[in-house]
């Protein structure tokens, strides 16, 4: 049985909440992400006590209007999450705060929450072209019923956490439905929280309660080990306590629709979350096609997904897929460039790509670049186990960002394989 680091984004809403929470809250199996550390951080210089051992992270909560005014900059590193989020979480801060991130951070689009936020009243300044570092100056927000133009969780969980400082109901409408962990956990807090379709409202001045929570394993990070065990024959594997959130677990009936073995058990709903095991066996895959709504509840796992390409009957193609261009690097290009250099047969179009089938040859080893995108690392690491030959990942380590022990657990699963 395998267990999986906590879900990541599941880890950034419930430390977000706790801080805002008026008590401490525990939370067990927090994600070992480097990306929610940086959420820790980042709410530490907010001057909420936190006590994290490996067990569990318990956060002082000083409830909603709790936070103090950090001297210094806030650094989300390389975390798309924590800075979208916690700039919802600053617009209703009655001072100023720089929060800024790494170099891949600094590089992607901020102006999809900067604009709402600034709609809302919040003052904003932002380096050209609307990037990181930000300058979010708050305070009381207008209430604001919003239509977001790009499905991103993300964006609606900024508006939403901002929604809470506002002087009325605030709204986001998403043409199509994104994960909805910020909408679950907002109500375990104690929150109102009304879910109609594609449109979630908020209720202004929430007291949230502080909570034991347990995280479960994250999907994301299972589905670069249920893609090695579908590939590998003779593979069998068994992990446990996943995260099934449907709007999160698509990406399992996608590959159960092109023949993969997986089978869930045992699944509970834990504060409003599903979770429960997966068994994956080795399994003959046809390939198909990942377009239009699909896209947004498996957007993590399609780098994963293309790299299956080459090891099914039709190969994998993906289209309405831009957003994967502004990622932790251009997930398109990258993951191109190091299919292309295993000797995969690759088409690249500006919202998707096409990687042909077993037909077009076996993957060789060779020598590939993530560019620093741990999505794009653990895919091509997938994809060389089933190539001949070795491959040497560069920077391998930026694995950390999502899944720190994927070496180790892989490792592990071959061995027990053996
Ligand atoms: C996330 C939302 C997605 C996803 C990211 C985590 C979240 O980003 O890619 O890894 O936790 O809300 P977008 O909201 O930009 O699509």
């Amino acid at each position: 049985m395998t267990v999986l680091p906590g879900d990541k984004s599941i880890s950034h809403r419930y430390a977000i909440l706790s801080a805002l929470a008026e008590g401490t809250s525990e939370i067990s199996h927090y994600a070992s992400s480097a990306d929610c550390q940086s959420t820790l951080q980042c709410i530490r210089r907010l001057g909420i006590e936190i006590d994290a051992t490996p067990e569990a992270v318990k956060i002082a909560g000083r409830g909603l209007h709790g936070l103090r005014e950090s001297r210094k900059t806030l650094d989300a590193e390389n975390s798309g999450t924590t800075i979208r989020m916690l700039s919802g979480v600053l617009a209703g801060q009655p001072f100023a705060t720089t929060i800024t991130g790494d170099s891949s951070l600094r590089r992607r689009p901020m102006r999809r929450v900067i604009e709402p936020l600034a709609q809302m009243g919040a003052e904003i300044r932002s380096e050209d072209g609307g990037r990181a570092p930000l300058v979010i100056r708050g305070g009381k927000l207008k209430a604001m019923d919003y239509s977001s133009p790009i499905p991103s969780a993300q964006v609606k969980s900024a508006i939403l956490l901002a929604g809470m400082y506002a002087d009325g109901p605030t709204s986001v409408t998403e043409a199509v439905r994104t994960r909805d962990h910020t909408e679950l956990a907002l109500r375990e807090f104690g929150a109102r929280v009304d879910s109609l379709k594609t449109t979630v409202k908020v209720y202004p001045e929430p007291k949230l309660q502080p909570r034991q929570l347990a995280v479960p394993g994250d999907i994301s990070a299972a589905v670069f080990l249920t893609a090695a065990a579908l590939i590998l024959p003779g593979s069998a594997l068994v992990l446990h306590d996943v995260g099934a959130n449907p709007t999160r677990a698509r990406v399992l009936d996608f590959l159960i629709s092109i023949g993969g073995s997986i089978r869930p058990t045992s699944m509970q709903m834990r504060h409003g979350e599903l979770a429960g095991d997966l068994s994956v066996r080795h399994a003959e895959l046809s390939g198909g096609t990942i377009a239009g709504a699909q896209v947004a509840e498996m957007i993590d796992e399609l780098p994963m997904l293309a790299a299956l390409g080459p090891f099914t009957e039709q190969g994998i193609e993906i289209h309405d897929a831009q957003e994967l261009r502004v990622k932790e690097s251009d997930r398109i290009a990258t993951l191109a460039e190091g299919l292309r250099r295993m000797g995969a047969t690759v088409e690249e179009f500006p919202d998707g790509m096409r990687v042909a089938g077993r037909g077009a040859g076996k993957l060789r080893g060779a020598t590939v670049e993530p560019h620093g995108d741990h999505r794009i690392a653990m895919a091509l690491a997938v994809a060389a186990l089933g190539a001949e030959g070795e491959t040497t990942i560069r920077d391998a380590e930026c694995v950390g960002v999502s899944f720190p022990e994927f070496f180790d657990v892989l490792d592990r699963l071959r061995g027990e394989k053996a």
